[in-house]
């Protein structure tokens, strides 16, 4: 099948969600790859397309005039509160489902994760289907998150036919993934909204952390993820990272903050720029480049670990094989 690349093309990519098929679309965090939600069969072809695992539940995308109240079955009232403060925006929201979208969608899961991008894009796309859009991030299972249609098309050209374009996306790492299912708002997958954020709104806010011998609550956050296709090595400081690349055969790469970079004259490096924001909007841009030049690409761990470098963090340890527990 052609893939087509169109920026205005939204009455065609409803007609083909419509018949069944995945569309890709740009939104202000990562590309999504998305399907009618109310149609097993639709949410299946996005699980194959991606080798994806069955049990690692997707997002449900709708525009922002969207009635939820039928697809969701209770809200508090932070949640409420949470949606006027930060939506249309990078947050996700998982409620008690009512079971009306197709079963495969939340994985049999009894809750449902709704998310209302602000991106115009994502927006006219939705507004003009009119209905819940299933859509995980438009790569194949376990690559980096795809940041530019160009990417969708590395990994999906010929499987789809349509990617609606709205340029690159500035957010860069995925929206916060937030349980509203309980008394006090547990973060899932941190993101662009950050714990501080919420908790102003909310009056409270904890990361979840798995109980010994619980089933996760957000089982996505156990795979292997945001892999680039190269060699990789992660260092805690300049000085080991600048003996791993002169050690290195072909063409190594460093990717670290923009004060390291400064010290690291004269080598190849990848600047994640100075700010959470701008880190988290170059980093997967920059594992995209990185896996294109470089033989062996080397992370060094930022010194920066407020607001939004939790999201950042938990993307790059991730993307480099760190451990640094399952949930954040
Ligand atoms: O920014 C984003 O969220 C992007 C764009 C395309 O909207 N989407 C995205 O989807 O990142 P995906 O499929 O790559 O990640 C979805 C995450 C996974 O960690 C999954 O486990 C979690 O959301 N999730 C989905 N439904 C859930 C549910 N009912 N309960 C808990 N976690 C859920
Ligand atoms: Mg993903």
């Amino acid at each position: 099948m052609e893939t087509k690349i169109s920026k205005t093309d939204f009455a065609l990519a409803a007609e083909y969600i419509r018949a069944g098929e995945a569309v890709a679309f740009h939104t202000e965090t990562v590309y999504g790859l998305g399907a009618n939600a109310f149609s097993d069969e639709a949410v299946k072809h996005i699980f194959s397309l991606k080798g994806r695992p069955s049990d690692n539940p997707l997002i449900v995308h709708v525009h922002r005039g969207y009635d939820i109240k039928p697809l969701i079955d209770s809200e508090p009232p932070y949640a409420k509160a949470l949606r006027e403060a930060f939506l249309p925006g990078p947050l996700t929201m998982v409620y008690p489902s009512t079971g009306k979208v197709s079963e495969y969608v939340s994985c049999g899961l009894n809750t449902l994760a709704i998310r209302v991008p602000s991106s115009v894009t994502a927006q006219k796309f939705l507004k003009e289907v009119d209905l819940p859009i299933a859509a995980p991030s438009a790569n194949l299972s376990k690559h980096v998150s795809p940041v530019t249609a160009q990417h969708v098309m590395e990994d999906l050209c010929g499987k789809i036919p349509l990617i609606l374009d709205g340029g690159a996306c500035n957010g860069g790492i995925e929206s916060t993934v937030l349980d509203c299912t309980g008394e006090v708002p547990k973060i899932l997958r941190a993101g662009l909204v950050t714990r501080e954020m919420i908790a102003k709104v909310a009056h409270g806010c904890e990361f979840y952390q798995k109980k010994e011998g619980e089933k996760p609550k957000s089982p996505g956050m156990s795979y292997k993820h945001y892999l680039p296709r190269c060699k990789t090595a992660f260092c805690e400081s300049a000085e080991e990272a600048v003996k791993i690349y002169q050690a290195a055969e072909g063409t190594p790469y460093l990717l670290c903050e923009s004060k390291t970079a400064k010290e690291l004259e004269g080598f190849r490096v990848l600047d994640l720029g100075e700010t959470g924001e701008e880190m988290a909007e170059r980093l997967y841009a920059l594992l995209h480049e990185g896996e294109k030049k470089a033989t062996l690409l080397i992370a060094i761990q930022p010194t920066r670990k407020d607001g939004v470098m939790a999201g950042v963090l938990n993307r790059l340890h991730r993307a480099f094989g760190v451990n640094d527990g399952e949930t954040k």
